[in-house]
């Protein structure tokens, strides 16, 4: 069973491991004021259960209405600056080039902002849009379906077939990126030591990762101010804040 550690027990922890993996999810952007995914939603969203907007099958029945969803999440996102935990990975990066794995759950670009590298977004971007489907090609003629040629609108769409703009991000039910999610896999299996930082576990295969680490051989730490799925899987858990954690604990 996991024991209730002292972050000075941690960061000796770090100090010693050779390669770190970091899984991330939403409590990291919390103190940057992101509400977490779970978060009660707010104003007109409020009647929306999140996991019932971000779905093919939600945006196909109501495209107006997820693309709105998302573009209300972008506009409370835009400005939103990265807090001192994205910070500290950041600099512990640069301090020890290659030695932290940086795997996010979030879409908010936070970590990026921050100037993390070669962050696994394995839930993708929300700043960044696809195409729904494969260019139809207007008149049978198969192109590819150019942005810069998209119709404005709610959502967006090619002005040659009509296939729609969507978010980024991966939805529920829908493939994670394959690359990220091998790399993820393979920093899991290979690091010494797993922070588990502000995810409720809740969702798979990224909360797997947690998992792969322990068979692994690592050292897990779950860092969340309250109790997570993953709580199982630690040798530790720290009950904090990552924005108050994370700058002593990376401070090597
Ligand atoms: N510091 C650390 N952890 C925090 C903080 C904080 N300041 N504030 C909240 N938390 C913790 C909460 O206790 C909770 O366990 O962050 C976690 C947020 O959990 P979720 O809202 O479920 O977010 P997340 O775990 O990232 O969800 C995983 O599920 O719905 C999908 O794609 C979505 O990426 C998301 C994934």
């Amino acid at each position: 069973m996991p024991t209730f550690t002292e972050a000075a027990t941690v960061q000796a922890w770090v100090r010693e491991a050779r390669t770190i993996a970091a899984l991330t999810g939403a409590g990291m952007s919390a103190e940057s004021g992101v509400p977490t995914f779970r978060d009660a939603q707010t104003g007109l969203w409020a009647r929306f259960n999140p996991e019932e907007l971000a779905t093919e099958a939600a945006f196909r029945a109501n495209p107006q209405r997820v693309w709105d969803w998302y573009a209300s999440r972008r506009e409370m996102m835009k400005d939103v600056a990265p807090n001192a935990g994205h910070q500290a990975i950041a600099a512990f990066q640069r301090r020890h080039p290659g030695r932290l794995t940086l795997i996010t759950q979030n879409v908010d670009g936070l970590h990026q902002k921050a100037g993390s590298t070669g962050a696994l977004a394995l839930h993708g971007n929300i700043f960044e849009d696809i195409w729904l489907d494969p260019c139809a090609g207007a008149r049978g003629r198969a192109g590819i379906c150019d942005v810069s040629l998209a119709e404005p609108g709610r959502p967006p769409h090619c002005a040659d077939c009509g296939n729609p703009l969507r978010p980024g991000v991966v939805w529920f039910g829908e493939m994670l990126p394959a690359g990220a999610l091998a790399a993820a896999e393979q920093a899991a299996d290979h690091c010494d030591l797993m922070l588990v930082i502000g995810t409720s576990g809740a969702v798979y295969p990224a909360a797997g990762l947690a998992h792969t680490a322990r068979q692994g051989g690592a050292r897990v730490v779950v860092i969340n101010p309250e109790p997570s799925e993953l709580d199982g899987v630690a040798h530790a858990l720290l009950r904090g804040k990552a924005a108050e954690l994370l700058p002593a604990l990376l401070n090597d």
